[in-house]
């Protein structure tokens, strides 16, 4: 015992220099590396690394901590359709759809393992590595559970073995974005560890969900999204902002109380309670009530100033944790439940219509909405964005967990809105933002050209105006229904996919297999390149000019979130039940307590 503990003091010696030595030698080559100058911010090693979030002095330190329910979780509804025994002609073609995701991905996978290891993204036209989220291997973090659910386990060992490497005392980025910290690093850490039990991964999920604790260490306690870490390192006194989006103030609930729960530390789940009490206490007191608007006010607690309302980007996730967090507290917590049927039934006439398409499909798409100052009812805009695509799966989950059938039939609409954008494009996939033409009423709506031809134009099209119209949407080459293209991207995004997911495990109804397999193999036609998949920046130009143009982005949300999507829903209803998971919004599964 004696000699051992003489030894001690060499020995930490020993790793300390060897520590620094591998810090030093990993941020020379960094700097050598040629990719380099194409990266954004630059390394910054703060002393060295290694600074201990946990051990960082707080300024407004909280004295009494709110405790999970202590209730036992209720038995909740089933989310997923009783499946039967399928034939073997389906079985096989399932298998082997899956099958071809399954190489997208490990195609994808090891292009980021040759030529990005350990960068947050591969850029996948020039075959660089990227730092675009704090540079922590976004990638490689978000993509563990699917590695497992691949049944890739000696890469998942590969990669789980480097995670633990990765140093969350610094950062390439001089400002955090703590909402995306949270669903990629934090929440993948932890569906790593749920999946694989390996507590290394519960112990990264720690040291990430420590360090995002100093970002609630202001006066009223509520965290900084957008964060100068480095003054927090060097002891500045925080204050939260008075201008934050929706989505990341109302999006860390899943993950932080995910946390609380496995570690029965209730820090976590404290930080995220006050800002459900805020957002429950102020719903009904917006400009829409039962909505938020897209800009809230933390320092001051204010969450009713502004104007605009969406389930779209910058809002989104907020309201699909409401359902999820219900089912992750073992629907104990009746606030969660009131919070989305307030919500919902706002939503159902001022963000939803249906848009006119020639067949007369009864569909339904997500909109925006603005108020007036004059205090007129709210103005529908009808874009359909491709973020707001989830809400089909939000709808029907909801519909599943509350047991209200009229939000199963909502959330096929929504799906069903998202799919047809995708069908009427004329590669087969919908871009980042579009306008429709919004039909008078949801029970019927006819198909009028006129009307189209308006909408395009943006004002009313007299007769002589055809050929203009008809100019404008060959120019823009617009299918019949869409009146405008916003934004021409598509960045690999997920989210009609998770609906069509969600859908096919709600209903069991195969044609969402088969509509899976179209857009699968639309985006991957269209998005493939040597290495692995790019974003696309015009997903409107016409076949006839040749390929669309790619960017040199692949988002780490494409092997975490799309191409999981695409392989579970041709997998055994089993795998990631949603009766025994949630995801979140990067695809995550969390387990349910029972
Ligand atoms: C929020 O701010 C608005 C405008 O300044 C004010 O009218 C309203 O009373 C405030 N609401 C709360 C709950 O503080
Ligand atoms: C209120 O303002 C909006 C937008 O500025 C306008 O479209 C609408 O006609 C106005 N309503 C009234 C009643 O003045």
């Amino acid at each position: 015992m004696p000699i051992v503990r003489r030894w001690v003091p060499s020995l930490l010696l020993a790793v300390v220099i060897l520590t620094l030595f591998y810090h030093a030698s990993q941020y020379r080559s960094d700097l050598d590396s040629p990719i380099k100058q194409n990266i954004p911010g630059t390394p910054r090693p703060h002393s060295g690394g290694h600074f201990n979030w946990a051990g960082r002095v707080q300024h407004y330190p909280v004295t009494q901590l709110t405790h999970l329910p202590r209730e036992k979780p209720k038995r909740l509804p089933p989310v997923q359709y009783t499946f039967r025994r399928e034939s073997e002609q389906f079985r096989s073609q399932r298998l082997q759809r899956r099958e071809v995701v399954k190489q997208t991905f490990q195609k994808c996978w090891q292009s980021y393992k040759t030529k990005a290891w350990m960068k947050d993204e591969l850029a996948p036209i020039s075959g660089r590595g990227r730092n675009a989220f704090g540079g922590w291997s976004a990638t490689l973090v978000d993509a563990l559970d699917t590695l497992w659910i691949m049944d890739m386990t000696s890469e998942f060992e590969i990669a789980a073995a480097a995670a633990k490497g990765i140093d969350f005392s610094t950062s390439t980025d001089e400002t955090i974005n703590v909402f995306e910290t949270t669903i990629r690093y934090l929440g993948g850490f932890l569906a790593a560890y749920e999946l694989s039990g390996s507590i290394g991964m519960l112990d990264k999920a720690v040291e990430v969900g420590e360090m995002l604790l100093v970002t609630f260490d202001t006066p009223n306690h509520f965290p900084i999204t957008r964060w100068k870490w480095e003054n927090a390192v060097e002891g500045v006194r925080q204050v939260t902002p008075d201008w934050m989006l929706l989505s990341e103030l109302g999006s860390l609930s899943l993950e932080f109380t995910r946390l609380s729960q496995l570690t029965n530390d209730m820090r976590w789940f404290h930080a995220v309670d006050r800002i459900t009490k805020l957002l429950e206490k102020q719903q009904m007191q917006t400009k829409l009530p039962g909505l938020w608007p897209v800009v809230v006010d933390p320092r001051n607690e204010n969450l009713t100033s502004d104007t605009a309302f969406t389930f779209g980007g910058m809002s989104d996730s907020a309201y699909e944790y409401l359902p999820k967090q219900f089912a992750l507290l073992g629907g104990v917590s009746s606030e969660y439940q009131k919070m989305y049927e307030r919500a919902m039934a706002t939503a159902v006439d001022a963000l939803f219509f249906r848009p006119m398409t020639p067949n007369g499909d009864d569909i339904l798409i997500s909109g925006d909405a603005r108020i007036a100052d004059n205090g007129s009812a709210p103005e529908l805009k009808p874009l359909g964005q491709h973020l707001g695509c989830f809400a089909g799966g939000m709808l029907a989950l909801g519909g599943r967990l509350f047991s209200n059938q009229d939000h199963i039939i909502l959330g096929r609409k929504l799906t069903d809105g998202c799919i047809w954008a995708y069908k009427a494009m004329e590669r087969g996939i919908m871009p980042e933002i579009a306008r429709f033409v919004p039909c008078e009423s949801k029970d019927t709506c006819v198909w009028e050209e006129k009307k189209w031809h308006a909408a395009v134009l943006a004002k009313p099209a007299p007769s002589g105006e055809v050929r203009v119209a008809q100019e404008v949407t060959r120019q823009k080459n617009l299918p019949e229904g869409y009146a405008d293209v916003l934004d021409k991207r598509y960045i690999l995004r997920p989210e009609a996919i998770e609906s069509v997911f969600i859908m096919y495990r709600i209903t069991g109804d195969k044609r969402y297999q088969e509509v899976a397999w179209e857009m699968f193999t639309a985006i991957n036609d269209v998005s493939k390149t040597e290495l692995a998949n790019a974003a696309i920046a015009d997903i409107t130009r016409p076949k006839s000019e040749g390929e669309a143009p790619k960017q040199d982005r692949m988002e780490s949300f494409w092997l975490a979130e799309t191409l999981k999507y695409f392989y579970l829903i041709f997998s055994e209803p089993g795998l990631i039940s949603l009766d025994k998971y949630v995801l979140n919004t990067e695809a995550h599964p969390l387990r349910r307590p029972v």
